[in-house]
């Protein structure tokens, strides 16, 4: 039995097999444990089932010298220094695949729901400004027939490229080979989503020069990580009336503080990083955590493992 600490409850029954197990404590509260509390935990920890929330880092590493094996509940990794748990030889793993019909999902909801102002036409119901049809009431762009552009070409821009066909979009998109080059993506696009990891590289991808190519008609969805997009400069160029608009399941930071200039800005449309919030893709990543943990703990490789990164 291993000592086992998970940071925020799970939906579905998949930690009842973790319980079974090892000796686990759920964190019981809405909002993640502190660095304190992690730390207090570490030098008796063996495994660890985080969330994105959740930063592990070298230092948490170190202070936890029983820890077998880390398990992250979300497909991005990039709150986990793997560096430092590859290092000393602790595997981690992720939830790629389930999650990538419903953020693709999300993707192209985004993309309508901004377009076509639905979030401006429901309050505007609401104010009790609905008096009558009207020909230039509310009028927004279309996705179908659109040029879009996909920014990382992987499983779930892909899925994303799938939805558009049925919209009749032209899809562009960076991948290497048959991609092409993100400046021409950038000035061509009517929407431009962006499905890309967060790395050293795609940090601040989406910043002052890049927004200045788009169109000033053109929407930027982001469902990936909010670092990829430079916050500073998308509300400068949507106060500059540079792009039309912005889609954002995700921002930098995360949360959004109430007085951030990007919920001042024109045109922007925030949620809170639901893009995998379905209850049956919620389930199968808890399902698919509690797999890798448990593989990771009796010292088999686990199903989805992240590879360390080269030296
Ligand atoms: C992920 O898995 O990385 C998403 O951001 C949350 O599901």
């Amino acid at each position: 039995m291993a000592r086992v600490f998970v940071t925020r409850r799970l939906p579905g029954p998949a930690l009842d097999r973790l319980s079974e197990e090892h000796e686990v404590e759920v964190w019981p509260e809405r909002l993640p444990p502190d660095r304190e509390e992690l730390l207090g935990r570490a030098p008796e920890l063996e495994g660890l089932l985080t969330m994105l929330t959740d930063p592990v880092g070298a230092e948490l590493i170190e202070a936890a010298p029983r820890l077998r094996a880390i398990s992250n509940y979300a497909v991005g990794v990039d709150n986990v220094d793997l560096e430092a748990a590859g290092a000393r030889g602790i595997p981690v793993g992720n939830t790629p695949g389930v999650l990538t019909d419903s953020t693709a999902d999300l993707a192209v909801a985004l993309m309508l729901a901004a377009a076509r102002r639905l979030v401006d036409a429901d309050a505007y119901v609401r104010r009790g400004e609905w008096r009558t049809w009207e020909p230039g009431l509310l009028l927004g762009f279309d996705l179908h027939s659109a040029t879009v552009g996909i920014v990382g070409f992987g499983r779930i821009g892909q899925a994303v490229a799938r939805r558009l066909e049925g919209f009749g979009c032209e899809v562009l998109h960076t991948s290497r080979g048959s991609g092409v080059p993100i400046e021409e993506l950038l000035e061509r696009s009517d929407f431009v989503t962006l499905h890309c990891p967060l790395t050293a590289e795609t940090r601040g991808l989406i910043g002052d020069d890049a927004l200045r190519r788009m169109k000033p008609t053109a929407y930027l969805v982001n469902t990936a990580r909010g670092p990829v997009v430079d916050s500073g400069a998308l509300a400068r160029a949507l106060h500059a009336g540079e792009i039309m608009g912005a889609a954002l399941d995700v921002t930098d930071p995360e949360p959004l503080p109430g007085d951030h200039p990007l919920l001042e800005a024109p045109g922007v449309m925030v949620v809170p990083h639901i893009a995998s919030a379905t209850h049956a893709t919620r389930e199968r990543m808890a399902e698919m955590a509690v797999d890798n943990l448990l593989a990771g703990l009796a010292g088999e490789p686990m199903p989805n493992q992240v590879s360390p990164p080269e030296p």
